[in-house]
């Protein structure tokens, strides 16, 4: 039986506060992972090891943690003895680190972020039983030969390519945006014996985390009355600063199946004229924007638009062939 490395970035999952019974007065991202892994008795005899990479609330997610998490998942994924990893994290950017691990990750071992609805002193903290449930996916995925990034809450793999959280404060907050669940626990908290293969990791690589500032992407919404004075404004901003803050991408949430407000879409046409990058995705929950002949701007995707703004950035950074 392999380890299965656990790394800490914090969260809810960590989060604590002073009444159990009133769990949305906490704060996030205060328990230590050795403290997480402790608190879950599934996990006793399993080969565990623990390291706190970040303790951050992931409202405040970013690059450096994110250069953090590539580092210790590099060299924890090296190591032969090493089964799987499993990322615990807050739940309100864990698509965005899922989509970038999905781009980046280039080893063929299961990589799991897992998260938490309520903190840790919550009287029905959802935590502990997702983190034993996330160390279980990775033990039955090394042991079916399945590999990729995925995401487990409330008892559901999601694919990182598509998990997103689609509700602001139930416990079973994630969807795949459409797409079907990877897998589901039984009743006695069990994954299935033989599990669907899981959409491979893209494998571009760490390298891609090198630079000490990523280049400079926005994203913007088309909405009633958006007359593009935002992207205007991000035009002037970028022209007066320096250099290596240009804006460099755009990714625009628009309306439904990728349209847009004509007074959004001619400052976006005067953006790209500057030279930068426009991408379309969809405010829209589920469908995200498919290419369709004679698009303007690249569609996106499936995906959501704050992890097409990620995936934008990777491909300021080495365009995909
Ligand atoms: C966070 O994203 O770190 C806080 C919220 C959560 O984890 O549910």
């Amino acid at each position: 039986m392999g380890v299965v490395v656990i790394l800490g970035t914090g969260g809810t999952i960590a989060g604590t506060g002073p009444d159990p019974s009133a769990p949305w007065r906490y704060t996030a991202a205060q328990l230590s992972i050795d403290q997480l892994v402790s608190a879950v008795p599934g996990l006793a005899g399993v080969p565990l090891e623990a390291r706190q990479v970040a303790q951050v609330d992931s409202k405040d997610m970013g690059w450096s943690v994110w250069q953090d998490l590539g580092r210790a998942l590099a060299a924890e994924l090296a190591r032969d003895e090493v089964d799987g990893v499993v990322v615990t994290h807050g739940t309100d950017t864990l698509e965005e680190t899922a989509l970038l691990l999905h781009h980046l990750v280039d080893v063929p071992k299961p990589v799991v972020l897992t998260a938490a609805m309520r903190p840790a002193t919550a009287v029905d903290a959802d935590g502990p039983g997702n983190l034993r449930d996330a160390v279980g996916l990775v033990r039955a995925a090394a042991a079916q030969g399945r590999h990729g990034v995925v995401a487990v809450l409330a008892g559901r793999a999601w694919a990182g390519a598509e998990v997103r959280k689609a509700h602001s404060h139930e416990v079973d907050a994630f969807d795949g945006g459409g797409a079907p669940a990877l897998a589901e626990t039984d009743a006695q908290g069990q994954w299935p014996q033989a599990m669907p293969v899981w959409p491979a990791a893209l494998a571009r690589g760490w390298a891609l985390l090198a630079l000490a500032r990523p280049p400079r992407v926005e994203l913007v919404c088309s909405h009633a009355d958006a007359d593009g004075w935002l992207v205007d404004a991000l035009l002037a901003h970028s022209r007066s600063g320096s250099p290596t803050e240009r804006l460099r991408g755009l990714v625009v949430a628009a309306t439904g199946h990728g349209t847009l407000h004509q007074g959004l879409e001619a400052a976006l046409g005067r953006a790209e004229q500057a030279g930068v990058v426009v991408w379309r995705s969809s405010r829209t929950a589920q469908g995200g924007v498919l290419s369709r002949e004679g698009d303007r701007w690249p569609a996106a995707g499936p995906v959501t638009a704050a992890q097409a703004r990620v995936a934008l950035l990777l491909s300021l950074l080495s365009p995909v062939a």
